[in-house]
């Protein structure tokens, strides 16, 4: 019985995806799709009748039952039959498209066979895996809508921006069955894509500073990932995109319907190891790292609902992703209590330079033992990083599970706290007038998430690990100039206009 209706509850999730992704692919212009308010993740069927509300508009009825352009399906197909990853398990979605929409609508409409479903216990047998129950939840409570995959030209203030300039092969990624790592680098950063990856086993979505003739490094950087490393992982997960300034456009934009036609030749070393930092066209033009452009683009351009907007040398534990989205299927405490918008902080810790990067909480707590792992920046800026429950976390025993470890907030000894977490579109973004070298770059949406009484749900056992080598400070007097230009800039202009658009909130500080 229980069997028959998750089999049911699933099926009308393929019907519903599919018509959501002839609805996407229907409208190939639109960015997002009808925009959603921040919705909490909760029991209490408001983000259910958000989908369905969705679901109920003349619109999508007619998509549903016209017959689909030839040009959608056969994109479909393809997608669907390429070799699926682990995290996105293999669903044969054109399989059960017999029962009439109508009729599933109404099942769906049944108020009973809803509450059923949110409070049956999920059985999850493998914590590492997405089982059909699980996603079938989690497109329940998600209520998210797919997002295009185009390639696309946009601007975004004086950046041109090359949208989905080298796509993952993965095809067609539906918003709850995963989640995006977005990151972004200059080439020269890019030998962390291949750690990252294997640990990821997700997409990617990376973006590109590429001014002027950084723009030919950096496709060929981009072909040698692809072609050069043994395996299809980076075709498989990473979505490269490309930006630079309307004063640093390149003489001429390498086509990648062109270049990826042509195998890459790997004897060549890629130009991240072969040209030094102080030879790109960035450096000699002493041009200044958009690093929140890139962020945002990177993020913007996410197929999934959740998302973890992170710093290219940041590796995370293995199988973040299905243990992360099981929990949230189970949906249990806090989780299904509280009300309030929430990000999903993930511990962060350095490794000395020889040592291999932990793949378990326990190995790193051994390593943390012996010192050969630390927190993160414990030697560049030890009070820029106090976390709550810091010492608890580190202490605390791996579990067979993903949970919530501690609800923190951003405020009075945490109020700097710049952490990196998963979270979603709706999340505030970042000051796109803020470069790296200037510091405090992330500071401005941490206020807003203060200001908007954001919970911090830190996780108990993931993690990230920065590429191996332990940082310590090094005076920059130049960097040191930026900041103190850009902390003047965010105090006097920036804040003023937050405080207009957010207003305040006691114990909240940039
Ligand atoms: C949907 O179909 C109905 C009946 O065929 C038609 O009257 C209506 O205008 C259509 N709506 C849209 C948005 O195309
Ligand atoms: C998917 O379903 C179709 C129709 O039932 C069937 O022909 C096909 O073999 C199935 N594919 C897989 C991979 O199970
Ligand atoms: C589901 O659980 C909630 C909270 O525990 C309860 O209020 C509700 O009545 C339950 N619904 C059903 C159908 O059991
Ligand atoms: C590949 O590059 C190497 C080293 O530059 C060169 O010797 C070789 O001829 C190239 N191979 C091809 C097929 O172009
Ligand atoms: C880059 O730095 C290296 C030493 O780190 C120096 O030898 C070289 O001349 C520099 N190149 C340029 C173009 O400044
Ligand atoms: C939240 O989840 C917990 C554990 O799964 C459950 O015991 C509790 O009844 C749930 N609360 C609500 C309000 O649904
Ligand atoms: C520290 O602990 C890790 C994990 O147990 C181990 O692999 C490593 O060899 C240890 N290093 C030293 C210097 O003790
Ligand atoms: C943590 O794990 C260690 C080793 O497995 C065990 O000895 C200890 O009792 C555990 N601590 C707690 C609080 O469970």
């Amino acid at each position: 019985m229980v069997g028959n209706r998750r089999n049911f509850i699933f099926r009308v999730s393929i019907v519903i995806n599919i018509a959501v992704l002839l609805y996407a692919a229907m409208h190939l212009s639109g960015s997002t799709g009808p925009g959603v308010e921040w919705v909490p993740v909760t029991v209490d069927g408001s983000e259910r009748s958000a989908e369905l509300r969705y679901l109920n508009t003349v619109e999508f009825r007619n998509v549903t039952e016209t017959r689909l352009p030839d040009s959608s399906m056969k994109n479909y197909e393809e997608s669907t039959s390429q070799k699926t990853p682990s995290t996105m398990p293999s669903t044969n979605k054109t399989a059960s498209s017999t029962t009439s929409i109508a009729e599933l609508e109404k099942k769906l409409h049944d108020t009973s066979s809803e509450a059923e479903m949110v409070n049956e216990t999920l059985d999850i047998v493998d914590e590492n895996a997405l089982s059909d129950a699980t996603l079938a939840r989690l497109r329940f409570l998600l209520a998210c809508n797919e997002r295009d995959f185009l390639p696309q030209y946009l601007q975004r203030g004086e950046y041109w921006v090359l949208k989905n300039y080298v796509r993952a092969d993965h095809g067609t990624v539906l918003c709850h069955e995963t989640i995006t790592y977005t990151t972004h680098a200059g080439f020269e950063f890019l030998d962390n894509v291949p750690p990252l990856v294997e640990r990821w086993m997700a997409p990617v979505s990376l973006a590109i500073h590429a001014p002027g003739a950084d723009v030919v490094p950096t496709v060929n950087s981009i072909r040698y990932l692809r072609d050069c490393l043994g395996n299809d992982l980076i075709r498989q997960f990473v979505t490269f995109h490309v930006f630079f300034s309307n004063k640093h456009i390149p003489t001429k934009i390498p086509d990648p319907n062109v270049f990826l036609n042509v195998p890459y030749n790997c004897t060549v070393t890629p130009p991240f190891i072969s040209i030094r930092a102080n030879e790109t066209y960035m450096k000699q033009k002493n041009l200044l790292y958009p690093v929140n452009v890139a962020r945002n683009i990177a993020r913007d351009s996410a197929l999934t609902h959740y998302i973890l907007p992170s710093d290219i040398e940041l590796y995370p534990s293995p199988n973040l992703v299905p243990r992360f989205l099981n929990m949230i299927a189970r949906n249990a405490k806090p989780l299904n209590t509280s009300t309030k918008p929430r990000v999903f902080p993930i511990s962060i810790f350095e490794v000395d330079a020889k040592v291999h990067v932990p793949s378990t909480k326990t190995e790193l707590q051994a390593m943390l033992a012996n010192k050969t792992a630390i927190p993160f920046h414990k030697f560049v800026c030890p009070n820029c990083h106090n976390i709550p429950q810091r010492q608890q976390w580190m202490t605390a025993n791996e579990t067979n599970q993903m949970d919530v470890f501690h609800v923190g907030k951003r405020q009075r000894s945490f109020v700097h706290w710049e952490p990196i977490f998963i979270g979603t579109h709706q999340d505030p973004y970042y000051d796109d007038r803020l470069s790296w070298e200037g510091k405090k770059d992330k500071m401005t949406q941490g206020y807003i998430l203060c200001v908007k009484d954001y919970e911090f749900m830190i996780l108990n056992n993931a993690f990230l690990i920065h590429k191996p080598g332990i940082k310590h400070y090094v005076r920059n007097a130049k960097r040191d100039s930026l900041a103190a230009k850009q902390t003047a800039y965010i105090k006097n202009v920036i804040m003023p206009e937050l405080k207009k658009l957010y207003g305040t909130r006691n114990g909240c500080a940039l």
